[in-house]
């Protein structure tokens, strides 16, 4: 498997997922008082979700991409695929589930630092 194919097909497959919590979200969207209403923390928790669903999928597709090119040092690529997969992974799960038992938002942390580890030994990889 070229390097970063593994974050290419999770981030197609990732964002499928996103678009079907959207299409859950459609059946009662309208619904002024669904889920506490628009404003709530639980449908807000759903939406952060739904949007970190795409959003992390479509940052994933990007990083393999670039771990497909050449000059990536191999660190990079050993490390920085897993946590960008952990970190695309975490934060729409926890959000979901933060969305019905709150104290799951303390995970989010976790995820979180994945992306950012994972994305800046990317841009060392870049510089060195
Ligand atoms: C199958 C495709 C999609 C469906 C059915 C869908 C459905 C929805 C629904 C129903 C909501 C409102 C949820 C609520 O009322 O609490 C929503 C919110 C949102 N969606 Fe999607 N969505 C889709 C794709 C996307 C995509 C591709 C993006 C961005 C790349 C996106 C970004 C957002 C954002 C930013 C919000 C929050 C909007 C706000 O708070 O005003 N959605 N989506």
């Amino acid at each position: 498997m070229i390097p970063g194919q593994i974050n290419v097909i999770f981030g197609w497959a990732w964002m499928c997922v996103g678009l079907i919590l959207g299409l859950i979200l459609g059946l009662r969207a309208e619904r002024d008082q669904w889920l506490g209403g628009y404003d709530s923390l639980t449908r807000r928790y759903l939406r952060l979700g739904h949007i970190a669903f795409i959003a992390l999928s479509i940052i994933n597709i990007l990083y393999g991409k670039e771990l497909g090119s050449t000059d990536i040092p191999p660190y990079v690529i050993t490390a920085g695929s897993p946590l960008l997969i952990f970190g695309a992974a975490g934060v729409p799960v926890t959000c979901v589930i933060a969305a019905f038992f709150r104290k799951a938002k303390y995970f989010l942390p976790l995820p979180a630092i994945s992306l950012l580890v994972g994305i800046g030994i990317l841009v060392i990889g870049f510089m060195t």
